[in-house]
Order: C-alpha cells, then sequence, then structure tokens
C-alpha cells in the first residue's frame, strides 16, 4: 500500500519555536555590512569584531546551501556573546531558513530518549520547499445569505460570487462561515478561498463598491474584480521542517501535537517513508531541501553518547549546520572519565570550525548597557552607567544586565524617573553574584543540605576565564 504523506498547510507551522528570549531582545542581527566587516555598533550587536565576522562568513556559505553536515564551535567565558551571535545569525537568516535553538541539557529532560530528542532537533533544522498546485476560488462577494439552526449550533449558507465574466452560487457549510466571519468578509469584497485548506483571504475591496463606505476603515484597500473563471490553479510554495512532515503523519499524534509542542517519539519506519518521499519531490522538481541552523547552546553538557550520535548524524546527506557552544576550557567528557578542550570527544573536535570570544573591553559593556537601557526602556543616570559598568567587569556582563530591570523597580518605589547609584547599590545587595554567592555558600558549611559532591573535585571543570 501507497503511504501518503502531506505536508500541512503553511498555517501550521511549528508554533514550540516561537520562544521568546528576553536577555537578548535588542539583538536584531550581526551588524555587518555588505563586506560582512562587523560595524562598531548595530543591530544591538557591539563589539566581538572577529567572532562576529566568522559567523557572517559561516552564513554566508549556508545562504549559498555549500556548508550542510558541517559543526562550529563558539567557544569562550561566560557572558562574552556564544549565545548572542548564534541567534544574531538566525535573525539574518531568512524566515525560510530554519533555525533551530537548544540549551544541552534539555535533551536529557523530555519525555523521550536523548537520540530521539536530537533526531527531532536535526529535522526540525531542515526545512523542505514544496511546490504545489491548489484550486482557488477568486471573486467579488455579490452576496452571502447565512441560516442559523435554532440552537445556533449548525449553520447553512449561500455566498454568491462573480468575476467580470460570470457568478456562481456556492453552498456554505459551518465551517466556511466561520472562517468568512473571521476575516470579517461582506458584500464587495474580492477574496480568495484555498480549497483544500478552506482558508479565505480578503485580497481588498472592489473598486465598484468604492461609493458606500459605511464598510469601510481608513486603511482599506482598492482592487479591480477579478477576469476569468471563478475557480483557478495556482501555484503556491511553503517550506515545512521535516520534523513538521514527520508530526503531521504519525497517526498516534496528528498535527494538533504540534501546537500542543509534546510530539513524542516518531517511528523511525515512517521517518524512513518519508525521506523517500522528501527523495521523490526532489526528483521530480517538486521540493527543494534547505538545509537549516541546528544551535545547541551549553554543549558540554551532552554525554558521549549523544557526541556519537551527533557524530553520525553530521554525515548524513540531510544535515544542517551545526552551531555550538561552550564556555570550558579542559572538561570531562560527560559519561565518560576522559577530559578534552570544551568537554567535546577529538574526533567531534576534528571536524569542527572553532570560533573564539573574548571578554569585552570597558567602553564595549558600557555600549551594551545602554543598548539593553534602551531596550528595558530605563533611564540611568551618568553615575549610575558608569558604576554598572564597573559592576560588569567585576562580576559578568549578564550579572549586570539582570540588574537594570531591578533597579528600575526600586526606583520606581521612590517615584524617579531615573536608576541612580542608589538604585543600583540596594540591587546588588538583594541579589548575588556568582562569585558572591559562592563566597556565602563555603561560609555556611555545616548549615545548608549539600550534594555529596560539592567540594571541589581535583579534576572539576574549568569554566574559561573571564579576565
Ligand atoms: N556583542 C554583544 N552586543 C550586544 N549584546 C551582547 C553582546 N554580547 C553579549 N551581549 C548580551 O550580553 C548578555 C550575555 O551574553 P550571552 O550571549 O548570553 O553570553 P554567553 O552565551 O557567551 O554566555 C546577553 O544579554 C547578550 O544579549
Ligand atoms: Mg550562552
Amino acid at each position: 500500500m501507497a503511504t501518503t504523506i502531506t505536508t500541512g498547510t503553511a498555517e501550521v507551522r511549528d508554533i514550540t519555536k516561537m520562544e521568546r528570549i528576553g536577555a537578548h531582545s535588542h539583538i536584531r542581527g550581526l551588524g555587518l555590512d555588505d563586506r560582512l566587516e562587523p560595524r562598531g555598533n548595530s543591530q544591538g550587536m557591539v563589539g566581538q569584531a572577529k567572532a562576529r565576522k566568522a559567523a557572517g562568513m559561516i552564513l554566508k556559505l549556508v545562504q549559498e546551501g555549500r556548508i550542510a553536515g558541517r559543526a562550529m564551535l563558539f567557544a569562550g567565558p561566560p557572558s562574552t556573546g556564544k549565545t548572542a551571535i548564534a541567534l544574531g545569525m538566525a535573525q539574518t537568516l531568512g524566515s525560510d531558513v530554519p533555525f533551530t535553538v537548544i540549551t544541552a541539557s534539555e535533551v536529557f529532560s523530555l519525555s523521550m530518549s536523548k537520540t530521539e530528542a536530537l533526531t527531532q532537533a536535526f529535522r526540525r533544522s531542515i526545512g523542505v520547499r514544496i511546490r504545489e498546485e491548489t484550486e482557488i476560488i477568486e471573486g467579488e462577494v455579490v452576496e452571502m445569505q447565512i441560516d442559523r439552526s435554532l440552537t445556533g449550533a449548525t449553520k447553512t449558507g449561500k455566498l454568491t460570487i462573480k468575476t467580470t465574466d460570470m457568478e456562481t452560487i456556492y453552498d456554505l457549510g459551518t465551517k466556511m462561515i466561520d472562517a468568512l466571519a473571521k476575516e470579517k468578509v461582506t458584500a464587495g469584497d474580492v477574496i480568495s478561498i484555498d480549497k483544500t485548506s478552506g482558508k479565505v483571504s480578503k485580497l481588498g475591496r472592489s473598486f465598484a463598491r468604492s461609493r458606500d463606505y459605511d464598510a469601510m476603515g481608513a486603511d482599506t484597500k482598492f482592487v479591480q474584480c477579478p477576469e476569468g473563471e471563478i475557480q483557478k490553479r495556482k501555484e503556491v510554495v511553503h517550506t515545512v521542517s521535516l520534523h513538521e512532515i514527520d508530526v503531521i503523519n504519525s497517526r498516534t499524534q496528528g498535527f494538533l501535537a504540534l501546537f500542543a509542542g509534546d510530539t513524542g517519539e516518531i517511528k523511525p519506519e515512517l521517518r524512513n517513508q518519508i525521506n523517500s518521499k522528501v527523495a521523490e519531490w526532489r526528483e521530480e522538481g517538486k521540493a527543494e531541501i534547505i538545509p537549516g541552523v541546528l544551535f545547541i547552546d551549553e554543549v558540554h553538557m551532552l554525554d558521549i553518547e549523544c557526541f556519537s550520535f551527533l557524530n553520525r548524524a553530521l554525515e548524513n546527506e540531510l544535515a544542517p549546520l551545526v552551531i555550538m557552544a561552550s564556555n570550558r576550557g579542559m572538561a570531562r567528557i560527560r559519561g565518560t572519565k576522559f577530559r578534552s578542550p570544551h568537554g567535546l570527544p577529538v574526533d567531534l573536535l576534528d571536524r569542527v570550525l572553532i570560533v573564539s570570544t573574548q571578554p569585552y573591553q570597558a567602553e564595549e559593556i558600557e555600549q551594551i548597557i545602554k543598548i539593553r537601557c534602551e531596550e528595558e526602556d530605563v533611564t540611568l543616570s551618568e553615575a549610575a552607567l558608569n558604576v554598572l559598568s564597573t559592576m560588569a567587569t567585576q562580576t559578568t556582563l549578564r550579572y549586570a544586565l539582570n540588574l537594570i530591570s531591578t533597579a528600575q523597580t526600586l526606583a520606581r518605589k521612590r517615584k524617579s524617573a531615573q536608576v541612580d547609584v542608589e538604585d543600583l547599590r540596594r540591587t546588588y545587595s538583594y541579589f548575588m553574584d556568582e562569585k558572591r554567592s559562592v563566597e556565602w555558600i563555603k561560609q555556611q558549611q555545616g548549615f545548608l543540605v549539600f550534594e555529596e559532591d560539592l567540594q571541589a573535585e581535583p579534576d572539576a571543570d574549568v569554566v574559561m576565564d573571564q579576565s
């Protein structure tokens, strides 16, 4: 029996991807010029010029489709912009190119095996651009007539649509009536209905109706009444990820699972079927593969099994570009006794392009703080800006950025529109940075409940140095 593989419609995008990342909301790109040279302060990006340029070069290769199945690693101390640059890359790619972000430890917390979680992440990062012919109904609404049943639960109706050449009456069911109501379609609108998905789009108001302005808003767009046939065939192009195709076609799940975000495990046989179907579509010229990007943050948290999976998956014909980030220097590879640079096994390291990020200069820190203040709509006094920059150099940039909003709460409480040194001093005393927290824990020895091994093991991981 030949299975049919559907790809859903463009509407069924994977919504679990649309995560808001507050701490990086000011990042709008890599801030490079046409020659890929980093601008001093652009698109929310400051400094870290070499890493940004390297990221830009890699993106270029991705866009030319030349770098699937490769991997790169951002290595550097905490708070040096590794995650920020990766997200800047995501913004630069078109909306058509999938970009998936995971944090390595997520892989262990999902209700599925590690390798299944990674497989899903890989398949989310491969786009399939599909060209399909659909049948649409397009014309000007002449009349819409709706009859409700006594209870109002079911509706039936008739829709009269015309073009300059013809006029047709269609019977409407409840679903279609709701779709028309949602778009607020009235007589005189020029609309288009996708026959397969039932999606209604309003193209504008017909010129012929430009006089009855009771149904118009300020932004009403006028269009000509369409010519020719009411039913037409039209080519549409939409991009879905392999993972979306998997989920839509997995019988136990159905595409509602995409909205729940909880997709469970997908059978390997189904994936094989989908792969060969996609290969068939490619041969027929119906589909194109768009290798995207998979970003794995804090990659040293993966264990040896995950790393061997990565190694194998990168060999696959359908592999995305994998970008990793780590703040570890020499670290133990999880699941083994061995230590290795960045906590990655050497055979994986071997195929990775490594880009390092450096601690920021004082002026760069000041500029980043200013950008964040603008983003969060906070005014800092000149003195407060100096104090916060100093704090950032002594603790971490991330800690300092976190203080902005808490300090503002304090400033508001004393009815000031501006955050001053005093507000910072108070938040600094409320919230500890890592160094102070470690100090405090040491002082509390014997009073807190400790996990067995908190005392520094002789071969504990080394986080890269800040200074
Ligand atoms: N070059 C930069 N330009 C603008 N903001 C940055 C830059 N580097 C880091 N940031 C911001 O500083 C904070 C810490 O950076 P982050 O990317 O999380 O560091 P890392 O991932 O290296 O630990 C984030 O809020 C980030 O958006
Ligand atoms: Mg990070």
